[in-house]
């Protein structure tokens, strides 16, 4: 079996999709094991994004994930961190495919690609940086 790391950004909270989208994961057969509100550090954001520190969209990357509470969950399933991206969807939501959360739920509102809903871990690697991150 598998683990993901799984964040509903603060786009997500504040539009009130938090149980919608934590619904199509459970849906699509993952389960949860831990959940939490959660609001991020500067920190945190450092290191959960240390893959995007110093590319232009950092900083406007960081204080949007600043801007208010967010949902950070762990799934778990066998090849759940493949399966929770591909539900997710493209990262632009302007153009992630229809039945995916980020193409049902996402679109431009004003910043192309950083208000995409939610985050999923992208490797095995990656899953059990970011849990230790985000969970102790
Ligand atoms: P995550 O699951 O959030 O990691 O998305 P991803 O793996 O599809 O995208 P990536 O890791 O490349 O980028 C991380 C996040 O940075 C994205 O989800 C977006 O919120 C934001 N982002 C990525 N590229 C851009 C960009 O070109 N401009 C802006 N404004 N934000 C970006
Ligand atoms: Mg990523």
């Amino acid at each position: 079996t598998e683990r993901t790391l799984v964040l509903v950004k603060p786009d997500g909270v504040a539009r009130n999709l938090t149980g919608a989208i934590l619904a199509r994961v459970e849906a699509k057969g993952y389960t949860l094991v831990q959940l939490e509100m959660v609001n991020a550090t500067r920190q945190v954001l450092e290191a959960h994004y240390e893959e995007h520190v110093g590319k232009p969209f950092y900083e406007p990357l960081v204080d949007f994930m600043l801007s208010g509470p967010m949902v950070a969950a762990i799934f778990e399933g066998d090849s759940v961190i493949a399966g929770f991206r591909s539900l997710a969807g493209a990262t632009d939501p302007t153009v992630a495919a229809p039945g995916t959360i980020r193409g049902d739920f996402g679109r431009d509102w004003g910043l192309k690609v950083q208000q995409n809903l939610v985050h999923g871990s992208d490797s095995v690697l990656s899953a059990e940086r970011e849990i230790g991150i985000w969970f102790d």
